[in-house]
């Protein structure tokens, strides 16, 4: 089964749109082709028409980090799926752990705001994992299978085809402290085979799932090649342009 990878860079809250589009100048020449990975960028709300701007033309795509499940209406500071499909954003992440763990969401928005996004013609990155007093208590895989399967819910077999799931264990974001490959492999494994059991073994071996947590270019190889792992969402790495392009230098 040969999926295409995905590596997408999780900026959080960082940069300004000048500085996006000075980054975009600098890697959209060496960006590999999209026939061979899917190479995001997650931008701030705020800047993602400027990105959406600049990656025209290039095979860079542009990931929203958050959105809210109603098209539209009274919800003072949310952004609408809608309004993001119409500036031209590819992905948006969702259920990343500090949305979670600062912003409360639950996994039944986080299933909310899966449906909105497909209702506009994106894709979601689901972000799952679990805190390092789960990982040490010996329960990360049923945790984890907890949020994948409520994150799911009612989505269609086409749709869980071709969406992304991201296994990012909280204990190695932005820590420097990442999961080794193993443990990587063996948590997308069974991710993957909760989704055949929930859907079917032709949906599970489609859909795509990324490893994150401290990724960077000196590790990246080793979980890309783990049979199971499709590519890795990336946060600190990501936000200086030779950085990211040797991320992408690990596909071959
Ligand atoms: P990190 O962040 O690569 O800086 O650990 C990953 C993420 O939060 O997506």
């Amino acid at each position: 089964m040969s999926r295409k990878p995905i590596i997408a860079g999780n900026w959080k809250m960082n940069k300004t749109a000048k500085e996006s589009r000075a980054f975009i100048e600098d890697v959209k020449l060496d960006i590999p082709s999209n026939d061979l990975v899917d190479a995001v960028i997650g931008a701030p709300a705020i800047f993602l028409e400027a990105m959406t701007e600049a990656v025209q033309g290039t095979d860079l795509q542009v990931a929203a980090q958050n959105c809210y499940w109603e098209d539209e209406g009274a919800f003072t500071g949310e952004s609408s799926p809608k309004t993001l499909s119409d500036l031209g954003v590819d992905y948006v992440i969702i259920g990343h752990s500090e949305r979670r763990q600062y912003f409360h969401e639950s996994n039944e928005e986080i299933n909310k705001k899966a449906h909105a996004i497909f209702r506009n013609g994106m894709k979601p990155i689901i972000c799952c994992g679990e805190t390092l007093e789960t990982y040490e208590a010996g329960n990360a895989e049923e945790f984890v299978g907890q949020q994948i399967t409520a994150a799911l819910n009612e989505l269609t077999e086409g749709q869980v085809q071709s969406l992304v799931i991201a296994y990012e264990p909280i204990w190695a974001i932005g820590t420097g402290k990442s999961a080794t490959k193993d443990d990587a492999q063996k948590m997308c494994k069974t991710i993957r085979h909760i989704v055949a059991e929930n859907f079917n073994q032709e949906v599970a071996d489609q859909v795509r799932i990324q490893y994150g947590g401290s990724v960077k270019p000196e590790n990246i190889a080793e979980y890309l090649a783990c049979p199971d792992v499709d590519g890795a969402l990336v946060g600190g790495a990501s936000l200086q342009p030779e950085s990211f392009l040797s991320l992408l230098e690990a596909i071959n």
